[in-house]
């Protein structure tokens, strides 16, 4: 099979990459290389470097025909969209559609797109969460990825376009890359290897800091995978429907590193979803998927990688 990453040169999207080589199939990437990036792609890996909202994308479809786009290219930053939603509907709301208009007229069979449980069922009042909550969305980044799946119900209606909505948790492991506020562990990892101190934010009643579903991304390369022949007009959580606290996060990378520093605590950030886990069995049974990675060997592995890359740092290193 032929397939299209959009954003495939990003965190997730290079690991997905990887993935599907791997499992014998053809990839191209479309990525305006906007975020820092610690991927590398493989050498039979086409990247090219394209906006997923220019008018030229039709073009490259054209070109190269895929039969599968998997679209990770996003605006990511919550607090961004918050600040800028103009800015979060330029690129997660149109360009999507930009990449679904070109979809159907360069017949793309299916799309398979991310979009996000952990903003979408932020506080839900049942823990884990399943898909049929009915997201209280409260950024510009939640309400534009839940646009985006309606968007995609519309297209598989009107012109008979196959989905799949993967909806993440956290998802942590290498080439992760540490950036502001996103990423609870390469910031720590990195802190603590620096010798640096870490913050743990946290409400007054929930002391151990927010929790939050983290899953490893060799987890959700593999739910990529499956979602190549499987599960069609479905919208499915993927995460390991485990709720972890910040500092238990903590604790395993200092245990890990065997370097504990002292935790600067602060108080609950504007906006942080307090409590967050979702629920998986809807996933286990369409895809036929299950996380296997415990957090302590995700973590691990995601120091290895980490630990190699401090030591060559060149972009080789990364992969
Ligand atoms: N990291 C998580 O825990 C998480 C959780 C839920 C959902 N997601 C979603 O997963 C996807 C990938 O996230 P990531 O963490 O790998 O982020 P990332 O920033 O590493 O990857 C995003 C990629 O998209 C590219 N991109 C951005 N704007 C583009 C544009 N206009 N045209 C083409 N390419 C563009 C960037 O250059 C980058 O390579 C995103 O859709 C994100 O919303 C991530």
């Amino acid at each position: 099979m032929k397939i299209l990453i959009t954003g495939g040169s990003g965190f997730i999207g290079s690991n997905v990459a990887e993935a599907y080589l791997s499992a014998g199939h053809e990839v191209v990437v479309a990525d305006n290389l906007s975020s820092d990036s610690a991927a590398c792609l493989p050498s039979d890996v086409r990247l090219y470097p394209i906006s997923i909202e220019s008018p030229d994308f039709g073009n490259l479809l054209k070109l190269e025909q895929p039969d599968v786009i998997n679209h990770h290219a996003a605006q990511k930053s919550v607090p961004m969209s918050v600040e800028n939603p103009m800015l979060d509907a330029r690129i997660n709301a149109l360009g999507l559609l930009n990449v679904l208009e070109a979809a159907v007229q360069h017949n793309v069979r299916k799309i398979i797109y991310i979009s996000s449980g952990g903003a979408l069922a932020g506080d839900a009042p049942v823990i884990p969460t399943d898909e049929s909550y009915i997201p209280k969305m409260i950024s510009p980044y939640a309400i534009h990825k839940y646009l985006g799946e309606q968007y995609l119900h519309f297209y598989s209606v009107t012109h008979g376009l196959e989905y799949t909505v993967l909806r993440y948790a956290n998802v942590y492991g290498p080439r992760q890359i540490a950036d502001g506020e996103c990423g609870v562990v390469p910031i720590f990892m990195n802190n603590l290897l620096s010798n640096q101190p870490c913050t743990l934010f946290a409400y007054a009643n929930q002391p151990r800091g927010t929790t939050r579903d983290y899953v490893y991304v060799k987890d959700v390369c593999a739910a990529n995978v499956a979602a190549l022949t499987k599960a069609n007009q479905a919208v499915l959580n993927i995460g390991t429907g485990i709720e972890v606290d910040t500092e238990t996060v903590y604790e395993e990378l200092a245990q890990l590193i065997g370097r504990e520093l002292p935790l600067i605590r602060r108080p609950e950030r504007v906006g942080d979803v307090q409590r967050s886990a979702l629920d998986c069995r809807k996933a286990a049974e369409l895809l036929d998927w299950k996380p296997t990675t415990p957090l302590r060997d995700g973590l691990r592995e995601t120091l290895a990688w980490l630990e190699d890359s401090r030591r060559k740092p060149s972009a080789e290193a990364h992969r």
